[in-house]
Order: C-alpha cells, then sequence, then structure tokens
C-alpha cells in the first residue's frame, strides 16, 4: 500500500511536470520564446501534412482539407521563415508552391480544375505575393517563370473573368458552369482579386494594377457587400439570380481580413492618400469591433456555438497576416493593431495544451485552456497570430525596387484558352443552366461511374 502511494504520488508529479512542459510557454517580448512556440505548432501542421508521406501529394494536407486551405497554410509557414528566420521548412514550402501552381503557372492545377474556384485560387495567389515579397527563394527549375510570374497569372486570370452580365461586375464565386456556387458572386473571391491588384500595383508600381484594385473596391461598396461607416462591414456574397441584391450579411474574419490587407496596400501604394486612409479606418474599426471580444481574436458567427466548419476554423489565421501587414505597411494603425495581436497570441498559447503531445491548439483563446476542438485550422491560426508578433522586427514587405527580386511578366496567364472560353461566355440563358445541369450530371456520372469501374 505505501509502496503504491508512492507510485501514484510519482506519477502524478510526473504528469504535472509532464503538462508544464509540454504546453506552449509564450513570452510574447521574445523573439526566441515566440518562434520556439511556433516550432511546436509547426509540427503539429506537418501531422496533416500528406506530401512527407510515402506516396502522398506535395502541397496538399490530408482529407478533409481542402486545397485551398493548403494555400492559407503554406502562407502562414513562409512568414515563419520570414519572420523566425528560420529555413528548416524552406524546401516543404518551395515545393508545394511548384507543385501545385499547374501546368501554366497560374495555380489552376489539373487534379483541382473541376472544382476550383476563384477564391481558390486567390488565396493561393495571396500566398504566392507572399513569396513575391518576401523574396522567397526564387524557382530555379527549368521553365518555370518567378514568383512574380505566377501572381501575375493568378490575377490575369481571375480578373479576365469579371462578369458585367450581372450585378454591374464582379467574380463569380465558381470558375465553371458545372459548380454549385456559380451563382454566387462572393466577396472573398472579389476581396483576393482586390488584393492581388493592390499588392501588385504597390509592388510593381503599375498603375493599372492600382485602377483595378480602385475598380473592384468600389464595385464591392455599390453592390452593398462592403458597408463602410466607423465600423464597416463586410459581408459575404448574394446571387446572381437577384442581381446580387439578396446579401448574405453573416461576416468572417477572412473577408474582413482581405479586404483590410487590401485597403492597407492601397494605402501605401497611394502615399498615404486620405481616402485610402479613411477607408482602411473604417475596415479597421469593423474588424476591432466585431472580431475582438476581451481584445482576443474570434470568429464571431460561428465559434460560440461551436458550429465552425474546417474551413471556418482557419480564418483567424489569414486574418492575423493581414492585420499584421497592415500594422506595417499602415503604421497608424499599429497603435490600435498591436495591443490585440499581443493578448490574441498570449490566448492562442492558453489553448494549445490538447492532444497527445501536449501542445495542440484550440479553437477558443477566450477560454484560458483547450476546448477539446483541434485541427489543421486550429494549428495555422495559432501559427499566425503568434508570429505576427515579429512583424515589426523585421522589414515590411519589399517592393521591386527595394528588395524583391522576382521576375514578373505582367502577360502571363493572358492566352489560356479556358479563360477566354469562359469569359466571352458568361451570358447565362435558360438554356445554358439546362446545359450546366446536363454537365453537372455528366461529370458526376463519369466520377461515379469511374469509381465503380475501378472497384471491379
Ligand atoms: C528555445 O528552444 C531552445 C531549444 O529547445 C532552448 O534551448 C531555449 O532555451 C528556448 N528558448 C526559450 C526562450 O524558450
Ligand atoms: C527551426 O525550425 C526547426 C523545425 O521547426 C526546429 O527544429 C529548429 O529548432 C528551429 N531552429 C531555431 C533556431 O529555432
Ligand atoms: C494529382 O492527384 C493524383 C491522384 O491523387 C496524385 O497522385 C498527384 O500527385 C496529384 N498531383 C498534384 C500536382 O497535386
Ligand atoms: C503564351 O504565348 C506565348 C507566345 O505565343 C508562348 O510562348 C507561351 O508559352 C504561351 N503561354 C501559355 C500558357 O500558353
Ligand atoms: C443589377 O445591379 C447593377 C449593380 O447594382 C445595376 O447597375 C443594374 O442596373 C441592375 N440590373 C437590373 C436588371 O436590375
Ligand atoms: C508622399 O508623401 C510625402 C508626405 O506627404 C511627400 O513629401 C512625398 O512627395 C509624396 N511622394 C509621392 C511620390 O507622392
Ligand atoms: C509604406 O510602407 C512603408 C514600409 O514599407 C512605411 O515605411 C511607410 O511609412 C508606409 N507609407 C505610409 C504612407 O504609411
Ligand atoms: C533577394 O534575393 C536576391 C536573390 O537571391 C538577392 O540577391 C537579394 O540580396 C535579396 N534581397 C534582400 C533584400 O534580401
Ligand atoms: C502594367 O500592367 C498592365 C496590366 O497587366 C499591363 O498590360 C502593362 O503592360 C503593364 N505596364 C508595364 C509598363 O509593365
Amino acid at each position: 500500500m505505501g509502496l503504491q502511494f508512492i507510485a501514484r504520488g510519482a506519477f502524478v508529479a510526473l504528469w504535472l511536470l509532464g503538462c508544464t512542459v509540454k504546453a506552449i510557454d509564450l513570452d510574447t517580448s521574445s523573439k526566441e520564446s515566440i518562434c520556439n512556440a511556433t516550432v511546436l505548432i509547426q509540427a503539429g501542421i506537418m501531422d496533416y501534412y500528406e506530401g512527407s508521406r510515402y506516396g502522398g501529394t506535395v502541397g496538399m494536407f490530408q482529407a478533409p482539407y481542402y486545397w485551398w486551405e493548403a494555400g492559407e497554410v503554406f502562407g502562414g509557414m513562409l512568414e515563419n521563415w520570414f519572420l523566425c528566420e528560420n529555413t528548416s521548412y524552406e524546401s516543404v514550402i518551395y515545393d508545394a508552391m511548384l507543385a501545385q501552381a499547374g501546368p501554366d503557372y497560374d495555380y489552376m492545377p489539373s487534379n483541382q480544375s473541376m472544382v476550383e474556384g476563384n477564391d481558390d485560387q486567390g488565396v493561393w495567389g495571396i500566398t504566392v505575393m507572399d513569396a513575391v515579397e518576401r523574396n522567397f527563394t526564387n524557382p530555379t527549375e527549368k521553365g518555370a517563370p518567378g514568383w512574380l510570374a505566377m501572381v501575375q497569372g493568378v490575377f490575369n486570370t481571375m480578373y479576365s473573368r469579371w462578369d458585367d452580365q450581372s450585378c454591374g461586375g464582379g467574380l463569380r464565386w465558381q470558375i465553371f458552369t458545372w459548380n454549385s456556387g456559380y451563382n454566387y458572386k462572393n466577396t472573398i473571391a472579389n476581396g483576393c482579386l482586390f488584393q492581388l491588384a493592390a499588392r501588385l500595383g504597390r509592388y510593381t508600381g503599375n498603375d493599372t494594377y492600382l485602377e483595378v484594385a480602385d475598380k473592384v473596391f468600389d464595385w464591392m461598396v455599390d453592390v452593398g457587400y462592403i458597408k463602410l461607416s466607423d465600423k464597416a462591414n463586410v459581408y459575404d456574397g448574394a446571387t446572381t439570380d437577384k442581381n446580387c441584391t439578396d446579401i448574405t450579411t453573416i461576416e468572417w474574419t477572412y473577408n474582413q481580413g482581405v479586404v483590410l490587407g487590401g485597403a492597407a496596400y492601397m494605402y501605401n501604394a497611394t502615399n498615404g492618400s486620405s481616402i485610402w486612409e479613411t477607408r482602411l479606418t473604417q475596415l479597421l474599426g469593423g474588424s476591432t469591433d466585431f472580431f475582438f471580444k476581451d481584445q482576443i481574436m474570434y470568429e464571431a458567427t460561428c465559434q460560440d456555438s461551436k458550429t465552425c466548419n474546417n474551413d471556418q476554423r482557419s480564418f483567424k489565421s489569414i486574418f492575423s497576416r493581414m492585420l499584421a501587414l497592415t500594422s506595417t505597411i499602415a503604421p497608424f494603425t499599429a497603435e490600435t493593431i498591436d495591443p490585440l495581436m499581443e493578448a490574441s497570441a498570449l490566448g492562442a498559447a492558453k489553448s494549445c495544451t490538447g492532444g497527445s503531445d501536449g501542445h495542440t491548439c484550440g479553437t477558443n483563446w477566450q477560454l484560458g485552456s483547450n476546448d477539446g476542438q483541434y485541427g489543421l485550422g486550429e494549428q495555422a491560426c495559432a501559427l499566425e497570430v503568434m508570429q505576427s508578433l515579429l512583424i515589426h522586427q523585421r522589414p515590411a514587405p519589399y517592393s521591386a525596387n527595394d528588395g524583391g527580386s522576382s521576375v514578373g511578366d505582367s502577360n502571363a496567364g493572358l492566352n489560356k484558352s479556358t479563360t477566354n472560353v469562359l469569359h466571352s461566355d458568361l451570358t447565362i440563358t435558360h438554356k445554358d443552366k439546362v446545359g450546366a445541369a446536363i454537365i453537372t450530371a455528366v461529370v458526376i456520372a463519369v466520377i461515379v461511374g469511374g469509381a465503380v469501374w475501378m472497384m471491379f
């Protein structure tokens, strides 16, 4: 009995020791502490990575994580490469970005071509733009263009799908008629186009991009997706069936973040113009009002009800990245953004006590402990909010004339046949809808038939 008691005591002591060692200790004033924390978090990310497994696909995470989310996660890891100055994952990130670029280097890989939406392509584009602005290792593979040319390929193919036939403009959510969501024009697709245009404009100094950014932003305001006020709202989208008057007023951090980030780049590219200062201030007002509670970031629409899906559980990651970038290229926002990021990072660290490794991160950063929800999205969010604390210790995003070295091609993607065919085919009549339904049926038949065929 005595022995048993001692054994039990020792076990409890070891267990307690294990917990304190395993939880993520975050000293927000220490770069080493922050980067140590992100080592653990990225190890958690790599648990989901297919590309490092035998027979796995480079650049993809395991099901149920979609292709777009891989784009988002690699964006966070690329920022980590830059902010922590740690090259351990450099080749993983490099290989992933090249493997998923597709045959035309515009982030339309053949594996995704049946299902890819404008938003998916746009999120990858934002990550590759980060490679451009962070002077990430340039591609050396034969035939591969520079990262900048790839972003221009994404931008050109996306913008060629601009559709004046309904809603007075805008991009549809889906690229292909057979996907459900083709009749929805959403903020994330248009927000990505806006942001890419703003970043390309700032980086290259080519005003054409800034004009496009202005046009996309104005459209989102006109149609009511962005409601400017001291606390600007960014809504999700609307359908072409109703000419975009049936707005889905749900708000997500990633929509707000992508539009906020784009506005910050416009502010910087226009040398601090008062019009973009006002818009940026308004968008920041909405961001802090709606997506922070007790100074800590949260996914207001679904977090407290624990109904966030896999996609939604990753949104705080790109939102964190955008807030951090905003605080560097629009320095007047830093006094608002920095304390919120610090409080959120500390909250996130307290959530990283779950899982068998003892440092798996949760969704809810207000709780002060782990909420039992875990996944790739939770890891990505914790990574980005914590590393964002280093943003002012490293250079701001480079441009072509101060540090960037990526080779561009402003015509990239323009002679792609699917781009132009789709663009000229955008008038949707009843006949086309029936056609689309038939294509959908055929596609499903081929997929189901193919699967059945393979089983025998
Ligand atoms: C960071 O990790 C290294 C290696 O594990 C360790 O030696 C160091 O003390 C850690 N630093 C901090 C500030 O936690
Ligand atoms: C760099 O990252 C790797 C992989 O996460 C990690 O093992 C290593 O400790 C990191 N180096 C430093 C100096 O933090
Ligand atoms: C495309 O999918 C196949 C089958 O899953 C896979 O083997 C291949 O690596 C994928 N290619 C890319 C570029 O994702
Ligand atoms: C576009 O056209 C140029 C010149 O005709 C050609 O060199 C290039 O390979 C083409 N690009 C694509 C993606 O088809
Ligand atoms: C559709 O919406 C656009 C933009 O708000 C507007 O300019 C256009 O007149 C509308 N068309 C119809 C048919 O209502
Ligand atoms: C940018 O703004 C500063 C301060 O207002 C001004 O001195 C400078 O000339 C402007 N530069 C350009 C390129 O507009
Ligand atoms: C634009 O960004 C740079 C950092 O790249 C910053 O130094 C500069 O102050 C910004 N411009 C304005 C007008 O805030
Ligand atoms: C960017 O990368 C190029 C090529 O590796 C290099 O020559 C240049 O010094 C880098 N710029 C910065 C600011 O590090
Ligand atoms: C600026 O960008 C536009 C749009 O891609 C392109 O047509 C034009 O050639 C570019 N101008 C320069 C000087 O590169």
